[in-house]
């Protein structure tokens, strides 16, 4: 059986605000991204594939290298949304023989995640056949209309914020995407797809997505105050 992690790089990290994308940007002398490879490395899952920009290929390839990451099968250019480098990387997978019978979707931007946690995710996929890291919600969530006034009150009972590994059986979700987010390449049209789930959710109605508690922690870096966070998490460690 053969698991592999795509790991995105490709964003440019707009409210970041900083020259050098924040997958990048070093915290303790370590760049962001290497925190999450360091973690897969140390899993159970055999392959690692990551995603990035085209003028940023070598430099991974070299950053893989220096940090030991030798699970690294592939370093590939991503697309003009995190919808399309996922589909870029899925369509590669497709490619392998033999391919992956599960993948781990992974934000290269989420440095928290543990090989523990890794490995009880790949663990579970092979149960539910979807899975997704995620935390209870710690406020109560408000749907609201688009000019911010409250529709609706939910339970914070049930209640989530999902975040990645986002884990699934890799035929599935390469048929989901394939049907789902493809089509949107080529359109002008404003593409709404934020995470991996929900291509699943909606190409297959009928099956279920498990959500696994892996903690609030499994934050991600999206501004200065993140990165100071993380500086101060990893120094505690
Ligand atoms: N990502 C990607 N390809 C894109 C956009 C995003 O691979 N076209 C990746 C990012 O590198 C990140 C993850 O998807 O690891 C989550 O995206 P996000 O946090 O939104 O990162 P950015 O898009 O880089 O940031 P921003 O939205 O602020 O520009
Ligand atoms: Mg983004």
């Amino acid at each position: 059986m053969k698991t592999t992690a795509i790991v995105l790089a490709a964003g440019k990290g707009t409210r970041m605000g900083s020259d050098v994308p924040k997958q990048y940007m070093e915290v303790n002398g370590k760049p962001v991204l290497c925190y999450s490879l360091e973690s897969f490395q140390k899993s159970g899952v055999s392959d690692i594939l990551i995603v990035t920009d085209s003028a940023s290929v070598e430099f991974v390839k070299d950053l893989a290298q220096q940090y030991g990451i030798s699970r690294v099968i592939g370093v590939i250019t991503g697309g003009r949304e995190r919808c399309f480098s996922v589909l870029n990387a899925l369509r590669h997978l497709a490619q392998e023989d033999p391919g992956p019978d599960y993948v781990l979707i992974h934000d290269g931007a989420r440095p928290y995640i543990t090989s523990s946690a890794v490995d009880m995710l790949a663990e579970a996929v092979t149960r539910y056949g979807a899975v997704v890291a995620a935390s209870p919600s710690k406020d109560t969530i408000k749907l609201t209309d688009r000019e911010g006034f409250v529709e609706d009150t939910t339970d914070r009972a049930v209640t989530w914020c999902a975040q990645t590994p986002q884990c699934f059986e890799f035929a599935s979700i390469l048929e989901a995407y394939e049907r789902i987010v493809a089509p949107l390449e080529a359109g002008g049209s404003a593409v709404t797809v934020t995470d991996d789930s929900m291509v699943y959710e909606k190409a297959f109605p009928d099956k279920r997505v498990k959500l696994i508690d892996t903690g609030s922690e499994n934050g991600k870096i999206t501004t200065i105050a993140d990165l100071e966070y993380m500086k101060y998490f990893f120094r505690q460690q």
